[in-house]
């Protein structure tokens, strides 16, 4: 991509904007003498899950291992099944293998891609375990029904589900990832569960740290999956400056939708945060090529034509194979200038399929 080009996202000029607080934040650390699970990660925690309206939260190594440490704490392993939509990050799924379980792809909605609930309740059988719900791009994805455990995938999601709109109230443990491009990003790999159930937060955190309880004494099996006081620190001042940061990309989505209405736009909702700003366009490798800034494809490939993962596949998803071939992501991020802003509407304005 060419450095002309106004990019999809920027992590390095997120860095640049909050270096005074990363600093900040490793000068703390260093000066604490506590570099893993100290004052910083607590802090972190109590912040994030009063700012997501939930009981607990357990900052954890990444947006895949609160997943997978999600579906641990359910006690979901081998022989087990856990229904997952064809079109996400390939992470979602990963997750699921890595307990053991097996993942059941199920097709998504054309509109919004969130799940598909009539797929879901089809896919019930009596291995069904649990759910996985994904925000997809930041759109709150509604919860179906199926009487057993809803796993809410917020990896794109932080800000869109809120104690006060209720929209997470219904799944049973979040997963968040804090990798650097997502709303809240930190320094490296991070991830949080968030809950009401005490009982499953203990258990998210105890497994957080092979399974260990007092000195050196193993409860349960398990591996490392801390966060750094480095990253809980950045994550905190992160998280003073996300409302704002969702309030811009929520602009930059408005006024380029507003510049293309023609093309087939992830449905809206009131409380999408765009940490992906995506359209459909057949003939999508034309299109692009005439836009005059850089494009992005989240995601070019369904679980269900995905190498590793089509040994799982039971059930056609035409509709999650046709967002792969189709979905365009748009530039939209905090620190995009109002010129490069308009730049990008003037070019969609032209460019209209
Ligand atoms: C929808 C979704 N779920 C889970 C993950 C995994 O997060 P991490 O990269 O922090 O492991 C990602 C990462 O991009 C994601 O997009």
């Amino acid at each position: 991509m060419s450095e002309a080009l106004i990019p999809v996202t920027s992590i390095a000029r997120r860095l640049a904007r909050l270096e005074p607080s990363i600093v900040a934040a490793a000068t703390r650390v260093a000066r604490s003498g506590t570099v893993l699970l100290g004052p910083e990660t607590e802090a972190f925690e109590a912040e994030f899950a009063q700012y997501v309206g939930k009981q607990r939260c357990v900052a954890v190594a990444s947006g895949t291992e609160a997943l997978r440490l999600s579906l641990v704490a359910l006690g979901i392993g081998h022989g087990d099944e856990v229904i997952v939509p064809a079109f996400t990050a390939v992470p979602t799924a990963a997750s699921v293998c890595a307990t053991g379980a097996t993942p059941v792809f199920v097709d998504v909605d054309e509109f919004t891609g969130a799940i598909d609930h009539e797929s879901c309740a089809a896919a019930m059988n009596s291995k069904t375990r649990a759910v996985i719900v994904v925000h997809l791009y930041g759109r709150p994805a509604p919860f179906p029904e199926l009487g057993i455990p809803i796993i809410s995938d917020a990896a794109h999601a932080h800000g869109a589900l809120t104690g006060a709109n209720g929209l997470d109230a219904g799944a049973t443990l979040t997963a968040y990832s804090f990798y650097p491009t997502k709303n809240l990003g930190g320094m490296g790999d991070g991830g949080a569960v968030v809950t009401d159930d005490e009982e499953l937060a203990a258990k998210v955190r105890l497994l957080r740290t092979h399974g260990m309880t007092e000195g050196y004494v193993h409860r349960e099996v398990s591996t490392n999956a801390r966060m750094s006081e480095f990253e809980a620190a950045v994550l905190r001042s992160a998280l003073r400056v996300l409302d704002d940061d969702n309030r811009a990309r929520r602009r930059v989505a408005e006024r380029l939708r507003l510049a293309a209405p023609m093309l087939r736009w992830q449905e809206s909702h009131p409380d999408h945060v765009f940490h992906l700003l995506v359209a459909r366009v057949a003939d999508r490798e034309r299109w692009r090529a005439s836009l005059g800034f850089a494009t992005g494809t989240h995601y070019p490939v369904a679980l269900t034509r995905q190498p590793a993962y089509q040994r799982f596949v039971r059930a056609e998803c035409p509709r999650a194979e046709a967002w792969a071939e189709e979905c365009v992501s748009f530039p939209c991020f905090a620190e995009l200038t109002s010129s490069e802003i308009a730049v990008v509407a003037e070019s969609l304005e032209r460019c209209q399929s």
